[in-house]
């Protein structure tokens, strides 16, 4: 009997590829550049499962058209919003993702960003490199203090809470908004508080929230002009959940003192963007969830879900169960 055909859009950890390769013929889009739309469309026609990354546009008009065969899509990743699960659903495709692996690591990162921005890190050693540095100066890349500082989470899930736990060694007041707000402070020191609220008195803002229609551009001008002259936002969620325009005007105009951003919109961020010009931001290119082993767990996760649902079982890790229902 032939084995089920699976394409898959990167490559991914050898260990999670080979064990897929025991039950599975196995294509790997070879390039670092994310395989065109046309070849996604192509795929959709012949494979049974499809891994996907966040790059891959998987939108209505390629799910609708998909072959019947194409039973499985699996994300590796967290967040599926390049992925019209509603479309999945209705053509009975299961949807899987990677929850839980990558919170710690990507709440390091976020507190990696955070540090390196307070502490303007990244501008610091450009100056050495560039032989601006002279000496020791009292006001030389003066930064902001992180200790008994007030941290506003805004999403108050797995990664949210990951952060807050990570704040209370640094002795600080945490605020959180999220629509859960009251059910899940317990044990973390956090406060829940109105988005208002929490812009007005956070020394530090940070984003975990999932981008849907709802959190399209969230930060926008009137959010940023609530926030704290010496106010850092950092972003490790999504880069459309804050307005690009309005960072601009709030970085150039002293509306808030700094921002740290690992996703953009778009991404990559164009390097003719005004953003990349200021000195008060830092841009990383969407790493938060990579560390070694964490994208190792993520890919072995991935491949699970295509095992499970290739065997006729729920995937583990699905984003739309009412495939099953
Ligand atoms: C996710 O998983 O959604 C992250 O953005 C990438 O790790």
């Amino acid at each position: 009997m032939n084995k089920p055909a699976v394409f898959v859009t990167r490559k991914i950890a050898p260990s999670a590829t080979a064990r897929l390769a025991e039950i599975a013929q196995v294509e790997v889009w070879p390039h670092e550049d994310p395989p065109p739309y046309t070849l996604l469309q192509e795929r959709s026609g012949t494979a049974d499962a499809i891994i996907t990354l966040l790059t891959d546009k998987i939108d209505a008009h390629l799910i609708e058209n998909a072959g019947k065969q194409l039973k499985i899509i699996s994300q590796m990743a967290v967040g599926f919003d390049n992925i019209d699960v509603a479309a999945a659903t209705r053509r009975g495709i299961a949807v899987g993702n990677t929850p839980g692996v990558l919170t710690e690591t990507t709440a390091d990162f976020t507190w990696a960003l955070l540090m390196a921005a307070a502490r303007r890190v990244v501008e610091s050693d450009k100056e050495v490199r560039a032989g601006v540095w002279r000496s020791w100066g009292p006001d030389v890349l003066t930064g902001y203090d992180i200790y008994q500082s007030t941290l506003g989470i805004i999403g108050f899930g797995r990664i949210g809470q990951a952060v807050a736990r990570r704040a209370n060694g640094f002795d600080m007041r945490i605020l959180y908004n999220d629509p859960d707000c009251g059910k899940v402070e317990a044990g973390l020191g956090a406060e829940c508080a109105s988005l208002d609220e929490l812009l007005s008195q956070s020394d530090f803002v940070t984003l975990h929230v999932y981008y849907s229609k709802e959190t399209h551009h969230m930060i926008g001008r009137e959010q940023l002009q609530m926030m704290k002259p010496t106010a850092i936002l950092i972003n490790t969620a999504r880069g459309p959940v804050v307005e690009p325009e309005a960072l601009l005007w709030a970085l150039s105009n002293g509306i808030i003192a700094g921002a740290a951003l690992d996703v953009t919109e778009p991404e990559p961020i164009l390097r003719s963007s005004p953003l990349l010009a200021l000195p008060n931001i830092i841009i990383t290119p969407h790493i938060a969830s990579a560390s070694k082993a964490t994208r190792e767990r993520m890919a072995q996760i991935a491949v699970d879900n295509v095992i499970a649902g290739l065997s006729g079982e729920p995937l583990p890790h699905c984003a739309n169960p009412d495939v099953y229902r």
